[in-house]
């Protein structure tokens, strides 16, 4: 989307606010890193078999599927290599000659001698709680990361598109992150912050670092999650306006705890016992299926602009705060237009409220042209909540804000036991320590743009596609019956995940009615994984199309 030339980024400038923003860390000058630095399964086809019917756990992918596309083969030694030290698989370039093949790691799992696929599945189902949802129609049993890469109990390798869900920012058990993990975890597992500890003052201060310049942002509430991040925001803004009625948007996700719940507009994810209180959800930057009908820029942002109307015509008039996602996650990676967030941010301050930016999907450099989402959009929010990439798979997050706000915290008891844990705090801080000495947020946006150019690509050959969207490692591909109608292509979008699953490619989906598929890998994606991603989206692509069409390829 933003075609900022590089040495914009070795400045460590995001492209929406060249010139006017740096981070704190530059302000206050510290490490003197630099932070741009360096549901369902189809499973495998067998020979006369039936996707349905074949096997999809175990093994490499068979010989026999058909490589379709005809990629043009370009030489390893022409391909762009992987920035920062960044090398995993960059030597293992597929060649679409053949079908698509997961790029080889060099890691080697250990051997899995624990319950069978069948025996997790029986004790889960009979011990944890049926709320919990499985991908694929053979749920898969994941025994094994490494960087990108997951392993099966038989020993297959996959590709990780989805990161646990958009969690694992650098790569599964990434070596240094481990070893700080694991001496810290033979010193001291917890405390609680009635005692100092060292690791969370340190982390807390990094995190400031990496806010934009004279934001003020430098106060973090550590938690476990981003449901209580999200609280903490909501609470804060409540105390410090002493007004109750939030905004957010439609179509967003920001937990699942009672008060997220509420704020949350993507009705499968809303219990009807847990009402919603003081909340008005107001119209996303959804231009696809623009909520008006309208098309941008000739609407005027009439989606932004209808928050003003609906503060005056449902709320006393005062609001606490607006939350929203700088980038919509779980309703199918909904990007908005430019200016959305300006003229929200603008209307609800205007009625006295703080504007909250949820990053738990977008922050720590995903997007790729910033660190955090709302950069891109050229705002600055009085809170920032995070969780999911801050830890590479540890549970914390936190909400960051200016002193004055933070300091309503303080206006009563407030505790939380694991908040401030000198094992997340230790993790928090390696995984922040890794992404700017590896060039993480640059590798986003590098092979981010190649993957996205890809896709787009794929856009012209497969109706089923009816968007490609998003920014970074946080891309979205919005799949529909029908180009004109936008019919949703639900149950064709589970189908793919499966074909992508027996192929050795895990990815996600999200969106109200589960038809976009959400690709979100561990922000360590090398340029071959990209391709494998699309080769293999590719081939499910056409296997899809061609049984819609009654055609019986394959
Ligand atoms: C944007 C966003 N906010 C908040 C949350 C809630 O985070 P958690 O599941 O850690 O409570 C999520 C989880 O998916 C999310 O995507």
């Amino acid at each position: 989307m933003w075609s900022a030339s590089p040495d914009r980024y070795s400045r460590g400038e995001s492209p929406a606010r060249t010139g006017e923003r740096a981070s704190n860390r530059e302000r206050v000058g510290s490490s003197g890193i630099g932070r741009n630095g360096p549901l369902v399964g189809l499973p495998v086809k067998t020979a006369g078999a039936t996707d349905a019917a074949a096997g999809s756990s175990g093994g490499p992918a068979p010989a026999i599927m058909i490589a379709i596309g005809g990629r043009k083969t370009v030489p390893l030694a022409d391909r762009a290599p992987a920035p920062g030290r960044l090398r995993e698989a960059a030597s293992t370039m597929t060649p679409k000659s053949g079908p698509a093949t997961v790029p080889e790691s060099s890691h080697s799992p250990a051997p899995y001698d624990g319950p069978t696929r069948e025996e997790v599945l029986a004790t889960r189902r009979q011990y944890l709680t049926p709320g919990l949802l499985t991908y694929y129609r053979e749920p898969l049993l994941i025994v094994e990361g490494h960087m990108q890469y997951l392993w099966d109990d038989a020993g297959k390798q996959y590709l990780d598109g989805f990161a646990g869900i958009v969690t694992v920012s650098v790569g599964h058990c990434h070596p240094k992150i481990v070893e700080k993990v694991r001496d810290q975890v033979g010193k001291l597992q917890h405390a609680t912050t009635i005692y100092l500890h060292p690791t969370a003052g340190e982390f807390a201060r990094k995190l400031a670092e990496h806010m934009p310049a004279d934001s003020g942002l430098t106060v973090s509430y550590f938690t476990n999650s981003g449901s209580e991040a999200n609280e903490i925001a909501v609470l804060s803004s409540r105390e410090f306006t002493g007004n109750s009625e939030v905004i957010s948007l439609r179509n967003g996700y920001h937990g699942g705890t009672q008060g997220a719940m509420g704020l949350t507009a993507v009705g499968t994810w809303k219990f009807k016992g847990n009402p919603t209180v003081d909340v008005k959800h107001a119209t996303p930057g959804y231009c696809y299926r623009c909520p008006f009908g309208l098309t941008y820029p000739s609407c005027d942002l009439k989606c932004a602009r209808d928050v003003r109307d609906l503060i005056r015509h449902e709320t006393s008039g005062e609001v606490a705060c607006f939350i929203g996602e700088t980038i919509q996650g779980v309703g199918g990676v909904v990007t908005p237009p430019p200016g959305y967030f300006a003229t929200i941010y603008e209307i609800v301050r205007e009625a006295g409220g703080l504007c909250v930016a949820d990053e738990v999907q977008t922050g720590f450099g995903r997007t790729g042209s910033a660190f955090w989402g709302f950069e891109n959009w050229g705002v600055t929010p009085d809170l920032v909540t995070m969780a999911k990439g801050i830890g590479n798979g540890i549970p914390l997050g936190a909400c960051v804000t200016r002193p004055e706000v933070a300091r309503m915290m303080a206006n009563r008891v407030h505790f939380n036991t694991f908040g401030g844990n000198p094992v997340s705090m230790t993790q928090g801080l390696a995984t922040l320590e890794v992404i700017d000495a590896e060039g993480i947020q640059a590798n986003a946006r590098e092979v981010g743009g190649h993957l996205k150019d890809r896709l787009s690509d794929l856009q012209a050959r497969h109706p089923l596609i009816g968007e490609v969207r998003g920014m970074g490692l946080m891309l979205g591909v919005e799949l529909v019956r029908d180009r004109t109608s936008k019919e949703p292509a639900a149950s064709e979008t589970a189908e793919i995940l499966e074909l992508c699953k027996g192929r050795g490619l895990l990815l996600g989906k999200g969106g109200l009615a589960g038809n976009v598929l959400r690709i979100k890998p561990p922000m360590c994606l090398t340029r071959a994984d990209a391709d494998f991603l699309v080769d293999c989206l590719d081939e499910a692509l056409e296997i899809v199309e061609n049984r819609m069409h009654g055609k019986t390829k394959n």
